[in-house]
């Protein structure tokens, strides 16, 4: 048997599901049970009657589904897929910064630990940033992504406090590579992620997450999309719109680049590693992650 096919008979027989982000490397495709973005994955997780969740993506991720499902297993393959945006937050800061700003709503996107997730009125995705914020009448510190939250005070008019947080693999793609990308496919329509900076955002035909790129490309009349976001998304687009043509502007993420199938296989075979969370915590950070999904 190769390492897929010794994958699924596991997961047959411990009644396991694999949850896999767009990012992961195309191998681990082979084996999810859902393909998704962090608010198509984090549904998937309250809906599953699996008895074990494997979470092929970084650690937010797998600690989203296990605050979701406390009875269920959840295991993330290797212990060192972080999201290091997500360690530019703590649960002290945001506490301090709470203090500051009494009355304000606190929106943490996913991309947090369950810590700052109890300390959060509401979360929010790629996907719902922005429905999320006009949902709240109050003032908000918006938590950790500095960019992501710039831009969405530009959708909603809405300023709000913004946390000095962002993503490396998403900073770093300029105005200048971009430019570059577009006079050799003058064609292609920009697709960026709001993890990237203004300049990158302002140059862009379209502006959303992993998830909303698919549809963009499947909708849309162009044949040629230039993707700014990490490099996996890209093998993501080439297997659901076949037809068309992508090219991308940005680098690797380390974390969620670090799995394979390998890992997965001795994740099902050893129940490693699996993520385990103080109760009152896990508490308080699924009323923000519900109330997420209520409006999503
Ligand atoms: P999505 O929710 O758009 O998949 O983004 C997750 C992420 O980590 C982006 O860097
Ligand atoms: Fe975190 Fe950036 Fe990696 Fe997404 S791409 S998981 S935000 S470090």
């Amino acid at each position: 048997m190769d390492l897929v096919e010794q994958i699924q008979a596991l997961k047959q027989e411990k009644n396991a599901i694999v949850l896999v982000h767009n990012y992961q490397r195309q191998e681990i495709y082979e084996v999810a049970d859902l393909l998704g973005d962090s608010l198509e994955l984090a549904k998937a997780a309250t809906r599953t009657k699996a008895d074990t969740i494997v979470f092929c993506g970084v650690d937010f991720m797998a600690e989203s589904a296990k605050i979701l499902n406390p009875e269920k297993k959840v295991l993330l393959p290797v212990i060192s897929a972080k999201c290091p945006m997500a360690a530019m937050a703590s649960s002290r800061n945001l506490k301090q910064k709470k203090k500051e700003h009494p009355d304000a709503a606190v929106v943490s996107y996913i991309n947090t630990s369950a810590e700052v997730k109890a300390e959060s009125t509401i979360c929010c995705t790629s996907a719902n940033a922005e429905t999320v914020v006009r949902s709240l009448d109050q003032e908000v510190i918006f938590v950790p992504d500095s960019n992501l939250g710039a831009w969405v005070e530009q959708q909603t008019g809405k300023k709000m406090i913004l946390w000095n947080g962002y993503c490396r693999t998403h900073a770093i793609i300029s105005g200048k590579k971009l430019k570059k990308a577009k006079a050799l496919h003058p064609q292609a329509k920009v697709v960026a992620h709001p993890e990237c900076t203004r300049t990158v955002l302002e140059l862009a035909d379209k502006v959303c997450g992993t998830g909303g790129m698919i549809t963009y490309a499947r909708d849309s009349s162009a044949d040629e999309f230039i993707i700014a976001t990490e490099d996996g998304m890209v093998n993501r687009l080439k297997r659901e719109v076949p037809d068309k043509r992508f090219y991308c502007v940005a680098g690797s993420c380390i974390g969620m680049k670090i799995n394979s199938l390998e890992r997965v296989l001795t994740a099902l075979e050893k129940d490693q590693f699996e993520i385990t969370l103080d109760e009152q915590t896990r508490v308080k950070a699924k009323e923000a992650l519900d109330r997420m999904l209520e409006i999503s």
